[in-house]
């Protein structure tokens, strides 16, 4: 495996302006003040209108102590932005018009496209909107960055471990035929076509990543990782079916953002253009997930359920292409990314609980 020190990358960054559409979201954000550490130029084109400020200030479904906390984690994405010097512009990138403005205004030189309904759960309810979302905005994106290829060198675009569809073995690769089910992953599975032909027909530099089941600070996205904290701070038990055996490979955000910096930054040419698995690369169960969070908050109950017929099978995702091409290299297992991630809900929900005690 090639040892590529992460120091090198900030030579390669500098002086890129890099776009991120959808980026004012989990990872977007983490992007932006990482690209920005790195010595990038950074602007952010979001509407705000998934996970955000308004959806979460107006949910009747929550209470004031997690509304209170979820506020705290998107007005601490602003601010982080804000100091780091990463700019944002208010803009529906389903509106072409709207989004050639910012084009126009930020002259990019890389552009990564984040914008969805990140959930295959949420997308399912919205099926309509998670097209429009997902593939319109894409659209855009791509004729954008067509008429543009001598100055913008690469489209990256944030697909999902969800095209695999069931695992058939334990581990899928990059050259795993996928098998997407659902609107959420074949809209991921479209988007990665398009963004091929764009790349083979118009000469885009283009890449594609794959993550899964993601965890970190600030999000609010109320995956398993998230809401198993939540229930346990809360009382609420945490569900596990069939005994929690299902298995994801969960990564925690700076694992991912290690590889996207990486393959932002070592992306030389169309010519490189390639799809890479980011994940931590080993699937774990759902009941160790929620053996940590028992630890970590003793209080929490753990309750066994029947295994749902529809639940999808998962593993591991290999990111040995990753390591080989782009040097990458996780290094936050569960034990140490999760347990961290916990420990600071724990302390980010005792300070909203305050707040909210106190209004
Ligand atoms: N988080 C995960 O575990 C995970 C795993 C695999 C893939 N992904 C993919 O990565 C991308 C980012 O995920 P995330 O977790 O940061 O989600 P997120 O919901 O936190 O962020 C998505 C962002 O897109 C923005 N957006 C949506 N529609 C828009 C529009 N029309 N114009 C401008 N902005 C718009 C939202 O306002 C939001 O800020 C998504 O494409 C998601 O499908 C996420």
């Amino acid at each position: 495996m090639p040892h590529i020190p992460y120091d090198s990358l900030k030579a390669k960054l500098k002086g890129q302006r890099i776009l991120l559409v959808g980026g004012a979201g989990f990872i977007g954000h983490n992007l932006a003040m990482e690209l920005a550490d790195m010595g990038a130029d950074v602007m952010i084109a979001d509407n705000l209108m998934v996970n955000s400020m308004i959806e979460n200030s107006f949910n009747p479904e929550q209470d004031p102590i997690q509304r209170q906390a979820y506020l705290d984690f998107l007005l601490s994405r602003f601010s982080i932005l804000r100091e780091k010097g990463v700019q944002l512009r208010n803009c529906d990138a389903r509106i072409l018009i709207d989004l050639g403005r910012v084009f126009e205004e930020y002259r990019p030189t890389k552009v990564v496209h984040l914008a969805a309904i990140a959930s295959a759960v949420d997308a399912k309810q919205e099926p309509g909107l998670c097209f429009d979302l997902q593939l319109i905005t894409l659209r855009n994106v791509l004729e954008l960055v067509r008429p543009k290829v001598d100055e913008i060198n690469q489209t990256m675009f944030m697909s999902s471990s969800t095209v695999y569809g069931d695992f058939e073995g334990d581990t899928v690769d990059e050259t795993t035929f996928p098998r997407p089910e659902g609107i959420y992953a074949n809209a991921k599975f479209m988007g990665e076509r398009l963004v091929r032909t764009y790349r083979t027909q118009y000469g885009l530099g283009t890449t594609v990543i794959r993550p899964s089941a993601l965890y970190g600070e600030r999000c609010i996205s109320q995956r398993v990782s998230q809401k198993f904290i939540e229930n346990g701070l809360t009382g609420k038990p945490l569900l596990l079916e069939g005994g929690g055996d299902g298995r994801l490979d969960f990564t925690y955000i700076k694992d991912l953002v290690q590889g996207q910096v990486r393959a932002l930054a070592l992306h030389e040419s169309p010519d490189d253009s390639s799809t890479f698995n980011i994940t931590f690369g080993n699937a774990r169960t759902i009941k160790e997930l929620a053996d940590i969070v028992k630890e970590i908050v003793p209080q929490t109950i753990l309750e066994e359920r029947p295994r749902a017929v529809d639940k999808p099978i998962r593993g591991t995702l290999s990111t040995e292409r990753a390591q080989k091409i782009l040097g990458f290299k996780p290094e936050w297992p569960l034990e140490t990314g999760y347990r961290q991630y916990c420990q600071w809900y724990v302390d980010a929900w005792e300070k909203a609980k305050r707040k909210a005690n106190d209004l």
